[in-house]
């Protein structure tokens, strides 16, 4: 069960950046506990961050044929990125979005996605545990 996990824009500064909304974890903090839930799932995780649009994208092609699930938050690209819409779409593999806030709760721009349509699911608001929760649904349906 191979599991990879992709961080979008701006997550690298997480326990710096707007703690009163996103928490004061670090992302190597979450992808500790990440890697330690895979552990103990008996999954095997990878987990990417960038920046950039063109990277994430570059990613989920070579996801294809290597992983079995994907866990993607993608950050503001959320809201408007169709080039990483379409690449999940082909990849397919099966992906969930997740968030660390609860996007329904915020701006308005926030509460649409244009990548959850062509994902299993998406979970928000829940701190890192978005991405715990998803990792379980994950191996208990690959
Ligand atoms: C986020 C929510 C997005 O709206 C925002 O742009 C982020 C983080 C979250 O995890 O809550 O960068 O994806």
């Amino acid at each position: 069960m191979k599991i990879l996990v992709i961080h979008g824009p701006n997550l690298n500064l997480l326990g710096n950046r707007e703690n009163h909304i996103y928490g004061g974890n670090t992302l190597d903090f979450i992808n500790t506990e990440i890697e330690k839930e895979a552990i103990r799932l008996g999954a095997e995780v990878e987990t990417f961050q960038s920046n950039h649009e063109g990277a994430i994208i570059d990613k989920l092609h070579l996801a294809g044929p290597r992983f079995d699930y994907i866990i993607i938050n993608p950050g503001a690209y959320t809201h408007y990125s169709y080039a990483i819409r379409d690449a999940v779409a082909a990849v397919k593999v099966p992906t969930i979005e997740v968030h660390l806030s609860n996007v329904h709760s915020r701006e308005e721009f926030r509460s649409h996605s244009v990548i959850a349509p062509v994902c299993v699911g998406q979970i928000s608001g829940f701190s890192y545990h978005s991405y715990l929760l998803a990792l379980k649904y994950a191996v208990e349906h690959i």
